[in-house]
């Protein structure tokens, strides 16, 4: 979840590392540093806590020059937020930067303490330079110390050391947490992802599992966990920079809202093709064989798959087993024979999902993830990584990943109905004509934002919002009182509306405002039904819908929002839109930081 950047340089590197450490602030913004080994040889570092922007104020009053720096971002995990506990940590000639956990780091805490070592930190990270220091002390080189370091820290973690004295080296480390080694012209970087050093090079190298690595400007030599010469490739990324900017919006959040015709029309263009078929390659898989699917995810990929379970149940009449991975993991099920797994991850990074996916492998028949980034974990330890093609997504509430996550699920959905002969060749036809409608119809959607801002506004004044949907639009309830919670900070719960009148009716009063997910469909009169009994118990509901329900049985509600119509199983999708803007401009209405609301991360790479 925190973010490191390494860079070894021609120039002075604490600028460099500050802009990266920019683009990696969507992981932890907790407190952030930066050390170097100027020219001399000395390491120094600056630490500030709170935003990066906290750290630019430092250096411009305290400045680190040198050619060799790490940095970091935080998400606090060990330790309070105090600049005594942010990284870089130092102990004598070594200084680190860590994402993860050390797990056995009070066992090692207390030996190191025993042979009177002090600590200024309460983190597991300053145990790991303070082993290194004694290792170099015991007359080891940085890299014999590393190398000798490793077996004793158990856990989940990138590292990344910088040494007194050492001008030209860098030693990062990987175990269950990412770490890519970038490559330029007689330099070379570090970074926890590619976003990091885009600008900076577009050669990159990913460290896989148990890899450590001797990086100096003249490249890296990587050894495997077992210590030996690993030759890994030198890959070219494909990453526009220009998407990683705001273009004008004043929040990436609202950004990402609006790129969602696009983005989804690019799912589109990639999993259809133009004589209007399903052009998903899935190799191996065969829908006719399997008995089961399995869906397992964390928060709003986990709502996608829920949406997804409703779909393949309905359209392909297949059965679906869904889990939260936190859940899954531990709990071990027993896998039925031909089953499908799906992982669905938009950082491809979440530590939950990446272990229940590893505690799958061998077990089912295939593994498929859906991801937003082609060359993460679970996208490399899948069988089919499937892209979501929504591009990078830089605001901590997911948005266009969760809108490219159900489109590329519902082109899987039809091929799997048509392969099991649940869907004629017109029938199909028919549901990818809906499909191409989305775009115009996410863009309409979007359009009516100024609706979203004055009904927003107004929810913002409560403390705890419902939100009501059923049957594919429950999983879209669940979504949206996220989003709300998430950056409002508002208390929000979303429930299957006919769930409503076993408790949750209890809450309903003037003050708690029911926003109703419910376009026209086949069971729109069984919701009228229950936004009857909210409106009885003097409750206030808006209700998101289309034209001819609000006609309907629009009556006696407090407000409505119009949403065009719009076929039904693209629904959930459509339906997102209104829901990301309700929370957009209720936070910003509440003031809260909407792009990195307090205690996220993008990335959850802890469990
Ligand atoms: C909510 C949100 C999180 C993520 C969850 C899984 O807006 O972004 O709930 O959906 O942490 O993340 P990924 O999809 O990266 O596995």
């Amino acid at each position: 979840m925190c973010g490191i950047v390494g860079v070894l340089g021609n120039h002075e590197v604490s600028p460099i590392i500050v802009e990266a450490l920019r683009r990696l602030e969507y992981r932890g913004y907790d407190s952030a540093g930066i050390a170097t080994v100027a020219d001399d040889g000395g390491l120094d570092r600056r630490r500030a806590v709170g935003k990066l922007v906290n750290l630019s104020d430092v250096l411009v009053h305290d400045p680190l020059p040198g050619h060799a720096g790490i940095g970091h971002t935080r998400w606090a995990t060990h330790g309070g937020v105090t600049e005594p506990n942010a990284h870089p940590h130092r102990a004598g000639r070594v200084s680190v930067v860590h994402n993860g956990i050390i797990e056995n780091f009070a066992t090692l805490r207390s030996e190191l303490e025993a042979r009177g070592r002090v600590f200024e930190s309460q983190t597991d990270t300053e145990i790991v330079a303070a082993l290194v220091d004694l290792l170099m002390d015991e007359g080891k080189s940085p890299a014999e110390a590393v190398e000798a370091m490793l077996p004793r820290i158990e856990g989940a973690y990138s590292l990344l050391f910088l040494f007194e004295g050492e001008k030209d080296l860098m030693i990062a480390a990987r175990k269950n947490s990412p770490l890519a080694i970038g490559h330029g012209d007689g330099e070379m970087y570090v970074g926890s992802d590619a976003i990091a050093l885009a600008p900076l090079t577009d050669k990159i190298t990913y460290l896989e599992e148990g890899d450590w690595a001797i990086i100096t400007r003249e490249g890296a030599t990587i050894y495997d966990a077992n210590g030996k010469l690993a030759n890994r490739k030198v890959k070219e990324i494909r990453m526009d920079a220009t998407r990683i900017e705001k273009a004008g919006y004043k929040h990436f959040m609202m950004k990402e809202i609006a790129e969602q015709p696009t983005v989804v029309g690019d799912v589109l263009e990639a999993y259809l093709d133009k004589n209007g078929g399903v052009a998903m390659d899935l190799p191996g898989v065969d829908f006719t064989t399997i008995r089961r699917i399995s869906i397992v995810a964390c928060g709003t990929a986990y709502y996608a798959g829920l949406v997804a379970k409703h779909w393949f149940e309905n359209y392909a009449r297949l059965p679906v087993d869904i889990d939260v991975a936190s859940e899954f993991r531990y709990r071990e099920p027993p896998i039925p024979e031909v089953t499908l797994a799906i992982y669905v991850s938009q950082s491809g990074e979440t530590a939950d999902t990446l272990a229940a996916l590893r505690y799958c492998a061998g077990k089912v028949d295939k593994i498929v993830s859906l991801v937003n980034v082609p060359e993460s974990s679970i996208a490399r330890e899948s069988d089919i990584a499937l892209p979501i093609h929504a591009g990078v997504e830089v605001s901590v509430a997911s948005t266009k990943a969760f809108t490219c996550m159900l489109t590329t699920f519902a082109v899987m959905v039809l091929k799997a109905a048509s392969e099991r002969g649940h869907l004629t060749e017109d029938e199909l036809a028919v549901k990818i004509a809906d499909l191409h409608k989305l775009p115009g119809l996410m863009s309409h959607a979007i359009s009516i934002e100024g609706e979203l801002d004055k009904a927003a506004r107004k929810v913002a004044l409560a403390h705890d919002v419902l939100f009501l949907g059923r049957g594919q639009m429950f999983p879209l309830a669940l979504e949206g009182a996220l989003k709300l919670k998430e950056i409002s900070y508002l208390h929000a719960e979303g429930y299957a509306s006919g769930e409503l009148k076993h408790g949750p009716i209890a809450l309903v009063d003037r003050d708690t405002p029911t926003v109703v997910l419910a376009p026209h469909d086949g069971l729109f009169d069984k919701t009228v039904s229950n936004m009857q009994e909210v409106m009885a118990r003097g409750g206030r509901v808006l209700l998101i819908s289309d034209a001819r329900a609000i006609a309907t049985a629009g009556g006696g509600v407090w407000r409505t929002i119009t949403m065009p119509d719009a076929p039904e199983m693209i629904q959930p999708i459509l339906y997102a839109v209104p829901a990301q803007l309700l929370a957009y401009h209720a936070a910003i209405a509440k003031g809260t930081d909407v792009d990195q609301p307090r205690n996220l991360a993008k990335s959850v790479t802890v469990e």
